[in-house]
């Protein structure tokens, strides 16, 4: 019988095609071919250098994967379901461009070690570009944080009107979460980039390799050193998929953000008809498609998670096939998140801020209360009857529906007799943002040096 694959003179009767279309990953792993071929020309390069196959079978190899690498990116590759995956797929047709040569190729290495690596090269591609893609969308929160230092909108805590803040200040937040995110995905990187090519399928081979020389090839750190674990471990794909859901997580807070402020009811900002869709029944309406999405999306992310996590947890060492499953959930996390980062970054330039409406939210809800109980400590008064003497003040101008700085001195002064005419400076809006000049904090002061320092980090 012939051996088609590559492994089946050892079987009796060919794989019922059942099975073969069971077990085959090359629909989704072919996405791996470019950095398939990359590793093969390493490792290829590293036997040449140990004198294990000649410098002719080098030259052949090199000559045949150029070809082989032109037909796939220009489509002409012909992928056989049959030859089961991206691996074998190469392989055969470097054997049927360069006969023997292409034979020697897989000496000293086993397909375990190869995909390991592959999927290993793949996403640290992707890991790079993932932190270009944060880089924009923070980028684009900061550009429109800068036109908002005195834009001021009420800050929210239990969904409720609790402080004003500037709207520069809240989106400065996200422009924080997202440089966490970098950092993970940063750190994630270093674990990723370790070589697992030489542990061949489990225990390492009998050839007189040399890791480090494909290690330095590739730009990998250095190789995974323990051949078992090489082979076997998927965690450097679970800990990207971690921080993965992390930006989710924090692209779905933005989003839910938008959406509700997009709400009429709200008004905050409008976001520009071409990030929005209409209903096809309903005329009127105009939807926030986009943050949806996102906040859908985060689902997906968080499923592929769990996904590998799963996948993992019952594999004795070494390989096992079931680690052929790592790969759509990766890579749809990798495709879900470019895509997300992308769409975000754009739609932060079709945002316009409505300061009337935030304003007026911002003197609705009594969010310079605070201010005034602060004020009472600074002239003497003990925190907690400073908040309590508040309460009744806000209790009181509820009840006349005004806001605490429409009510007269002598008004104020039942209150506390503390109060002087001062009072009016601390009870604005702009002199409460004023007020919380320190690091960190809201004043306009500082948020323009946090945007100074974020322009900085985002040059770097
Ligand atoms: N397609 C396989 C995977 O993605 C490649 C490794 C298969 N190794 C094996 N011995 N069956 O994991």
């Amino acid at each position: 019988m012939q051996d088609k694959q590559g492994w089946s003179g050892r079987f009796g009767e060919p794989v019922a095609e059942l099975v073969q279309r069971y077990t085959a990953s090359v629909e989704f792993d072919r996405r791996l071919a470019l950095f398939d071929i990359r590793g093969s020309l390493a490792h290829a390069q590293m036997l040449a250098a140990c004198g294990i196959i000649s410098a002719q079978d080098l030259s052949d190899i090199r000559r045949g994967m150029a070809q082989i690498e032109n037909e796939i990116i220009i489509g002409d590759f012909v992928w056989l379901t049959e030859l089961e995956d991206v691996h074998l797929n190469i392989e055969k047709r470097l054997i049927a461009l360069i006969g023997d040569a292409g034979k020697r190729l897989h000496t000293g290495r086993s397909r375990n070690d190869q995909v390991a690596t592959d999927v290993r090269l793949y996403l640290r591609h992707a890991i790079d570009e993932l932190l270009d893609l944060i880089k924009s969308l923070q980028t684009a929160l900061v550009d429109l944080a800068a036109h908002h230092t005195h834009t001021i909108m009420p800050g929210f805590t239990h969904l409720q009107v609790a402080q004003p803040v500037s709207v520069a200040h809240h989106l400065m937040a996200y422009f924080e979460m997202l440089k966490r995110d970098a950092e993970r995905l940063a750190d994630v990187r270093r674990r990723v980039n370790r070589l697992p090519l030489g542990a061949a399928a489990l225990a390492g081979t009998s050839f007189p390799i040399k890791r480090e020389m494909v290690a330095e090839l590739l730009d990998f750190d250095g190789v995974c050193e323990n051949s078992l674990d090489a082979v076997s471990d998927r965690d450097f794909a679970i800990e990207f998929g971690a921080a993965a859901a992390l930006i989710m997580m924090h692209l779905s807070r933005l989003s839910e953000e938008l959406i509700l402020w997009m709400n009429p009811r709200i008004g905050f900002i409008d976001i520009a008809d071409r990030f929005c869709t209409g209903s096809s029944i309903m005329p009127q309406k105009k939807n926030p498609d986009v943050p949806e999405l996102v906040r859908g999306k985060t689902g997906r992310v968080n499923g592929n998670l769990v996904a590998l996590l799963t996948l993992m947890k019952g594999q004795p060492l070494a390989y096992n096939k079931d680690n052929q499953e790592d790969k759509e959930p990766l890579f749809d996390t990798v495709d879900t998140l470019s895509a997300t980062l992308r769409v975000c970054a754009a739609m932060m330039g079709g945002i316009t801020v409505k300061p009337d409406a935030m304003r007026n939210a911002a003197l609705q809800g009594y969010a310079t209360a605070t201010d005034l109980a602060d004020y009472l400590v600074k002239k003497g008064l003990p925190f907690r009857d400073a908040h309590e003497a508040v309460a009744l003040a806000v209790r009181y101008a509820e009840q006349r529906g005004c806001d605490l700085s429409d009510l007269g001195l002598d008004e104020l002064k039942q209150f506390s007799d503390r109060i002087a005419d001062d009072i009016y400076g601390v009870l604005t809006l702009e002199g409460s943002l004023a007020s919380r000049n320190h690091t960190g904090g809201t004043a306009p002061q500082q948020v323009e040096a946090a945007i100074a320092r974020a322009r900085k980090y985002l040059l770097g």
